[in-house]
């Protein structure tokens, strides 16, 4: 491979886009903060979506428009993001909030010291907005009682600052707000980062949007021949999940395959190699969103590459990593 080929990849690897869900959920976030700074209203939001759909990336774009100041006296931190920690109890999440506060000893003190100093330090640092990612940590302690205490933690939490909160996290964390009344209220607005399929009467193309965007960072163009363009957003739909990461994952190795094979262009062909080398290796034929023969139906079954569930979500999640 040239100079030239890793540039491409790179640029393509370092793009942002602000898809529509996305930027939704951007625009959602700063709604949020501009009405508590000109109301005092603390208003919550949850944002869901499958591992690779762009929540650590929203929480990080956000967090750099918003960036911490450090003044002589203090630090002025706008926007706290904490990322819930693996399996988080209270101590381990009320330490991670400390962390970012820039405490010098978060694990000291009982959870009532440490949440008591929490609250100090963030309306010292002026915090204005709390973004907590792989919110699902929260319930992944399994039994109802202790996800029913977290949350419990994280209610008196945001009672006791007032703030407005963003909660980012996988789907399946929405029982968590099963168990907790309150908190569901207080979360009762919700978006997904999904790029949902184009409705049947719509006539934009999501997911074929979003690729076309991101594939204009390549030096080669996209071909859908044989197929018509609808029909590759919808194929390209199935082969991605509608996730931002499978889509630039699927672009990279399409344009690896063509370069490696001398192609001027992007075809279905060459996505349906880029999909069994990128994607899912079992994926040929029937089950290539790319082959003529494709079955159309999305590939979440039990060892299919967007399986529902622990199994499936934890393969997606370490390919993504
Ligand atoms: N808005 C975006 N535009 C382009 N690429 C994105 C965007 N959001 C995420 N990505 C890419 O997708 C990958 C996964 O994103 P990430 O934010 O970690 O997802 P999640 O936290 O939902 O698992 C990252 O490598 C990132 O480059
Ligand atoms: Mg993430």
């Amino acid at each position: 491979m040239t100079l030239p080929f890793y540039d491409a990849v790179k640029q393509l690897q370092d793009a942002y886009l602000m898809f529509p869900a996305f930027q939704k959920a951007f625009d959602q976030v700063e709604a949020n903060l501009k009405l508590y700074r000109a109301t005092g209203i603390a208003q919550s939001l949850l944002v869901l979506g499958e591992s690779g759909t762009g929540k650590s990336s929203l929480s990080r774009l956000f967090t750099e428009r918003y960036p911490m100041k450090t003044l002589p006296e203090r630090d002025v931190i706008p926007v706290l993001f904490v990322s819930i920690p693996p399996a988080a109890t209270i101590a381990g999440t009320v330490e991670a909030v400390l962390a970012k506060l820039g405490d010098p000893d978060p694990e000291r003190g009982t959870v009532s010291v440490k949440t008591a100093r929490a609250v100090k330090i963030a309306r010292g640092c002026s915090v204005e907005m709390m973004l907590f990612d792989e919110a699902q940590h929260i319930q992944d302690r399994g039994r109802a009682h202790s996800q029913y205490f977290v949350g419990d933690w994280l209610k008196s939490f945001m009672d006791a600052l007032g703030l407005p909160v963003t909660l980012l996290g996988l789907p399946r964390m929405q029982s968590l707000l099963q168990v907790n009344e309150q908190l569901r209220r207080r979360f009762a607005h919700r978006l997904s980062l999904s790029v949902q399929p184009a409705g049947i009467d719509s006539n934009e193309d999501n997911s074929l949007e979003l690729f076309a965007s991101l594939a204009n960072a390549l030096p080669l163009p996209l071909d859908p021949r044989p197929y018509g363009w609808r029909e590759l957003g919808l194929r390209l739909q199935f082969a991605t999940d509608g996730r931002i990461a499978y889509v630039k994952q699927l672009l990279v190795s399409a344009y690896e395959h063509a370069v490696n094979q001398g192609n001027t262009s992007i075809t279905p062909d060459t996505l349906g190699s880029a999909f069994t080398a990128s994607i899912w290796p079992s994926g040929i034929g029937q089950l290539n969103p790319f082959h003529s023969e494709f079955i159309f139906r999305p590939l979440d079954r039990l060892a299919e590459p967007f399986q529902m569930g622990e199994m499936g979500s934890g393969a997606s999640q370490r390919r993504l990593r």
